[in-house]
């Protein structure tokens, strides 16, 4: 390609990104593919020859943006889906041009990464020996800090090979809240346990772990002959957004030799707010800790992390040797502490671009925002007559459902079709949640542009499509 053509199609690429985010809070929050577009996309269709790069704006323009989940919207509230920082946006496009492998060699972007994740732990509230890698998201750090955790206890155990790792592996038993995420579930698959051996501990009613029944369940295990190796406790349940406070759960792991990890996908940074800091207790002490920038820091999906307190558990895991790949000691490859070798650069320095824009203090007012705005929701929620405000928080996850008989259907049926009404209309977006057998609707806040007003709209969108759906009235 000629400079002046690349050049002149990244400009108007630029330009195309600066308008497409201004204008998108104007646009409709989703817009469903429709079915024959749908099929076109799908079909794959490489041409013989190549074509023009002009194409490729014109195809993200017309065929692609025009069908976005909606998660860049102000006023989309489902799962925990963030819009895009404009740092990570510009970082991103910056990261790829260098398009560094940061698993193997020297790379200053590795460098940055070390960087970013000791950034992250002092966020989190980790201690300063803590170290671990980006990952692609949550998932994939669950993955992480699990294996490790398996590691480590086979380590200790002296099984890490031969018929003594059968003999334990056969026994490790893990352990979860009822309101884990289902991302450790895979994990514990992923990493060779079958589902009987993760025990899904109860919660209490506001959604924490029940740490008596943690124990009990510990004590059965232990005296059946089993190996309890690991409880994952939640730092943000992603139903309700409840925490669960890590320093009874590490005390518990500590007497029976066990691997705390925490998943914070959704709340890991939430130590930093005051108003909160009570709920992490023992956040410092705990082995491991996933976090998720790509939610509630808004970097670029996907920019996930694996924080080990004591980094060389994870390098105990995962670092593997090659004749092809001559590690360096003294500054370890990040591939020795993950699954992948090529891996992009992209993650660091969007992570570190978003970082930088906010600094400490505007971590904490982003999340302070969001906190608020879900006071707000609550508030609004409990002084409307035909809503009825559900269990949830402190995380700023709103859980509500209408006071309706709901002559011709269940309460649960007509919760998920107001909200795949309201999902059609195209003014808000929100999604349900189980929550006492029943399908309730959620609204999660992590987007820094949605303002108070977004969430009168949600809620008159709400309103509105109950009473288009002819089914309720107060009770
Ligand atoms: C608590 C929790 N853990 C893990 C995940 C998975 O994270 P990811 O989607 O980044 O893989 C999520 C996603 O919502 C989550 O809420």
């Amino acid at each position: 390609m000629h400079p002046k053509v690349f050049r002149d199609e990244l400009v108007r690429a630029a330009e195309w990104v600066a308008d497409y985010l201004v204008r998108l809070p104007e646009l409709p929050v989703t817009r469903p593919v429709p079915d024959a577009h749908r099929r076109v996309l799908a079909a794959g269709s490489l041409p013989d020859d190549g074509q023009d790069l002009g194409g490729l704006l014109d195809f993200v323009h017309e065929s692609v943006a025009p069908y976005p989940t909606g998660n860049g919207h102000p006023a989309f509230f489902a799962w925990i889906n963030s819009p895009p920082s404009p740092p990570g946006v510009i970082a991103e496009l910056l990261a790829c041009a260098i398009n560094a492998t940061c698993g193997m060699g020297e790379h200053a972007l590795m460098d940055l990464e070390r960087g970013v994740v000791r950034d992250l732990a002092a966020l989190a509230g980790l201690p300063t020996t803590t170290g671990g890698v980006l990952t692609s998201g949550g998932s994939m750090a669950n993955l992480l800090c699990l294996a490790t955790a398996r590691q480590w206890f086979l380590q200790q155990h002296g099984a890490t090979d031969g018929p003594a790792y059968d003999q334990a592996h056969a026994r490790l038993v893990a352990y979860h809240s009822d309101q884990a995420h289902m991302s450790v579930a895979k994990a514990t698959a992923v990493i060779g346990l079958p589902p009987w051996r993760l025990r899904a501990v109860p919660t209490t009613r506001d959604r924490r772990m029940d740490v008596s029944a943690l124990r009990a369940a510990v004590d059965r295990d232990r005296a059946s002959g089993l190996l309890p190796f690991c409880v994952v406790s939640n730092l943000g349940t992603t139903a309700s957004g409840a925490i669960d406070t890590p320093a009874p759960i590490t005390d518990l792991c500590r007497r029976y030799g066990m691997w705390h990890h925490a998943d914070g996908a959704w709340g890991g940074l939430g130590a930093a707010l005051p108003e909160l800091a009570s709920a992490y207790a023992g956040v410092a002490d705990l082995d491991s800790l996933t976090v998720d920038p790509h939610k509630t820091l808004s970097v670029p999906v996907g920019c996930g992390a694996a924080l080990v307190t004591d980094p060389e558990q994870l390098r105990a895991a995962f670092a593997f040797r090659a004749s092809y790949l001559d590690g360096d000691q003294e500054w370890p490859w990040l591939s020795d502490y993950t699954i992948e070798l090529t891996r992009p650069g992209t993650r660091a320095l969007t992570l570190w671009a978003t970082l930088r824009h906010l600094g400490r203090s505007g971590v904490t007012t982003l999340l302070s925002h969001y906190q608020d705005l879900a006071r707000h929701l609550r508030e609004r929620i409990q002084d409307h007559p035909r809503l009825e405000l559900c269990t949830s928080g402190p995380l700023p996850v709103v859980c509500f459902r209408l006071r309706t008989t709901a002559q011709d259907s269940t309460p649960s049926a007509f919760h998920a079709a107001v909200a795949a009404r309201l999902q059609q209309r195209g003014h808000a977006y929100l999604a349900t949640v189980e929550h006492h057998g029943e399908t309730i609707l959620r609204a999660c806040i992590c987007n820094y542009r949605t303002t108070t007003a977004d969430l009168d709209t949600l809620l008159h969108e709400v309103l509105t499509t109950a009473q288009l759906l002819n089914g309720t009235h107060a009770r």
